[in-house]
């Protein structure tokens, strides 16, 4: 049995993580749970925003899956996903977008996987506002060691997988310290890959590009907060924020989460897709080398996704999200 740490969050996050834990139990997955939650609930309770039991059970167990937090706009506690991510260099934001059978868009041929930065550029916290003067400072750091691990493991994983072509996304003509740090490393890391195509984009065209011809993406590497950004919009090409994994992965560690957020406009509802974070969670069974569970629940969950009947109403269907989950353990 492999402990993994269980965090399920706010909004619909407990929605989805108990389909998803149905559904392993189900496949009789051998994982069991350790739960732990963070954010505004654990603050109401004991006072503690990111509980120390919460550090114990990361650091103990090196793998978690983890719900959606909510994150106040404006003023309030900085982002808990935030601070997971820099606490433990989770540096390597991992997010797959992949047209599914089934699923209606407007394309049938999107795969990409996106490597967003997880741990700087803008992400960074170094943030000044000067009250009296009503100006605002947010500072973007790049570090050349930061966009050497984030490029490599783009690389990397091209290499792994046969990815013929990666693709850095930057905005290094107005960005000239930044832009130039990241699409220089870009360049070097690049070299060791003669096999692989390097190619870039201009952010504003590459937005362009992946509405109109997004087939010709294959590995995109990026910056934290354009990497955010690319990452919802990738999942607009395939069926939406339901249905897209990610997973922040460092030397030490792996937190599995889906792209979405809390979605408090269909919070407590039970008609949350629990697909983005069964994805996130097979990606979770690859990397502790349960092959055979991951194969084996992605096969019931596309076979599900084909049939719209089957499925939550952002795919089209009427089922609820346990409903969904029952109609994937019926086929495992
Ligand atoms: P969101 O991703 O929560 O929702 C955007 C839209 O997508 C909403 O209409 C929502 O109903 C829909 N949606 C999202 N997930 C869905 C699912 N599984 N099934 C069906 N529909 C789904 O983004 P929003 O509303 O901007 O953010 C809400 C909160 O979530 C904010 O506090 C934000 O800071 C937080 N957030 C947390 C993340 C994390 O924990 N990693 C990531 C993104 C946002
Ligand atoms: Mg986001």
């Amino acid at each position: 049995m492999k402990q993994v740490t269980l965090i399920p969050g706010d909004g619909i996050g407990p929605e989805i993580t108990e389909a998803v834990k149905a559904i392993f139990s189900a496949a009789n997955v051998p994982v069991s749970w350790e739960e732990e939650n963070a954010g505004q609930t654990t603050f109401d309770t004991i006072g503690e925003l990111i509980p120390e039991t919460l550090i114990a059970s990361l650091l103990k167990n090196r793998v978690a899956l983890k719900g959606p937090i909510t994150t106040p706009v404006g003023k309030g506690f900085k982002s808990i996903n935030v601070q997971l991510r820099q606490k433990f260099d989770l540096y390597s934001n991992v997010r797959p977008a992949k047209t599914t059978k089934g699923i209606e868009t407007r394309f049938d041929n999107v795969n990409s996987v996106l490597f967003r930065e997880n741990t700087e550029g803008l992400y960074s916290g170094l943030e000044m506002f000067d009250e009296r003067l009503q100006i605002s400072d947010s500072v973007a750091r790049l570090t050349r060691v930061g966009c050497q691990k984030i490029i490599r493991a783009a690389f990397e994983y091209a290499n792994k997988h046969n990815c013929k072509k990666v693709t850095a996304v930057h905005k290094a003509n107005i960005l000239k310290s930044a832009g130039a740090l990241f699409l220089g490393v870009f360049n070097e890391i690049a070299k060791e890959y003669p096999h692989i195509q390097a190619d870039d984009k201009i952010i504003d065209n590459m937005c362009m590009q992946l509405v109109a011809k997004p087939e010709q993406f294959d590995v995109i590497v990026t910056t934290n907060l354009f990497g955010d950004i690319l990452s919802d919009l990738c999942a607009g090409l395939v069926g939406g924020l339901g249905v897209v994994a990610g997973a922040n992965i460092g030397d030490e560690m792996a937190i599995f989460e889906a792209v979405h957020g809390s979605a408090p406009d269909i919070a407590g509802k039970g008609i949350a897709n629990p697909t983005a974070l069964l994805r996130s969670a097979i990606m979770m069974l690859h990397h502790i080398d349960l092959k055979d569970e991951a194969n084996r629940i992605e096969t019931a969950l596309e076979a599900t996704l084909a049939n719209k009947e089957e499925c939550t109403g952002d795919l089209g269907g009427k089922a609820s999200t346990m409903e969904f989950a029952q109609n994937i353990i019926a086929k495992l």
